[in-house]
């Protein structure tokens, strides 16, 4: 064999694998240097010696150079593993596009957060309701007049389907399913589970079955307030209307009302709020004193329900507007369908948050 061209082979293996090979050719069991071994016994002892050195020499030469060539290699793949998974920390990131609220959502945050001041607790009903509670609990029974100003989406529930009650109860037999045409149901339900004193705001989406235009949708969102409880006045719901119009305009907000009929409220009014930067009035909802046959239709109900009347000698204000108007209105945004149908981004992220 001959040691410069082992050397030579084996500082140019390219992997451990080569390498290994080559180990085996000269060193291993039957390996060149090995059998070169084997040999001695059969030589004199003059030639032994100097044979065996000379072979030992070549076997720690081939030794050294394998284990020099595994270093070198194991360096080279470790450097090279290094450039490849280099992660360099001084790049720009990736940017995400991150989402925000509707201009809706935004608006009803920010309604919530002043009734909550205000020490409102917030609560929500189905969408899918009853007739009762959306028309008979708020004296709005079948032959009244007011049932014609809300266009109604009745439903035709699938065999088997109810709608609960407040406590979980079947109202199949109140009246037809529809959804809800306002926020006002709730009033109900919630005044049949609880007893007074209470503050609550309902937000919540409704549904009319209508042409939609600039001003229209088929479904757009409420906030419906209610305070009951002994000794409650008109000036309280002026008071917190007046709240409601300095927290989304400032100190310099007011409010404005004017008699007119709900069927759930007596007096009614309706109510604007006046817009101190354009110096304009916004005309935005309906509110008033709860009719007394509101309460008569919840402690009824109760009383069906083996619960004792609570609402006898109480007195208490609501209130009910629409979420787009006001964004409207604020935003001078010309036509409802930007905020639904269309759902153009560019018009949204106008508002991003
Ligand atoms: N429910 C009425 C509507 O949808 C709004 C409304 C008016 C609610 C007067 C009230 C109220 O609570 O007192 O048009």
């Amino acid at each position: 064999m001959n040691l410069d061209q082992a050397l030579q082979e084996i500082s140019a293996a390219p992997s451990l694998e080569a390498l290994h090979t080559l180990k085996v050719q000269y060193l291993g069991k039957n390996g060149l240097v090995t059998q070169e071994m084997k040999t001695l016994g059969k030589l004199s002892p003059e030639e032994r010696k100097e044979k065996g050195r000379a072979l030992n020499e070549i076997k720690e030469k081939l030794t050294a150079a394998l284990a020099a060539r595994e270093a070198a290699i194991k360096e080279q793949s470790l450097q090279e593993q290094l450039e490849r998974e280099a992660l360099d920390v001084s790049l720009p990131g990736y940017a995400f596009p991150s989402g925000g609220l509707h201009l809706i959502s935004q608006i009803q945050k920010e309604l919530l957060d002043i009734f909550r001041t205000m020490g409102h607790s917030v609560v929500e009903g189905p969408e899918v309701e009853s007739e009762f509670f959306n028309f008979d609990g708020v004296n709005m029974p079948e032959w009244h007049p007011a049932r014609d100003m809300q266009d109604t989406f009745w439903l035709q529930p699938p065999e088997g389907f109810t709608i609960q009650g407040p406590f979980g109860e079947s109202v199949n037999d109140l009246g037809s399913a529809l959804l809800r045409t306002h926020t006002s149901p709730m009033q109900v339900r919630y005044m049949v589970q609880h007893t007074p004193p209470f503050k609550i705001v309902v937000p919540g989406r409704v549904f009319r079955y209508e042409q939609t235009d600039a001003s229209h949708e088929a479904m757009f969102f409420q906030l419906e307030g209610l305070v009951v409880g002994e000794g409650i006045t008109m000036a309280d719901l002026k008071g917190a209307i007046t709240e409601l119009a300095r927290g989304l305009f400032g100190a310099e907000g007011r409010v404005r009302f004017q008699p007119t009929f709900f069927p759930f409220v007596e007096p009614g009014a309706q109510f604007a709020m006046w817009w101190p930067e354009r110096q304009k009035w916004l005309e935005l909802g309906g509110a008033g004193m709860v009719h007394p046959n509101v309460f008569k239709a919840v402690d009824d109900y109760r009383e069906k329900l083996g619960l004792p009347r609570a609402y006898e000698g109480v007195s208490g204000w609501a209130f009910g507007f629409g979420l787009e108007r006001l964004a409207l209105l604020r935003y001078g945004i010309p036509d409802i369908r930007y905020f639904y149908q269309q759902n153009r981004l560019s018009f949204l992220r106008q508002f991003r948050n």
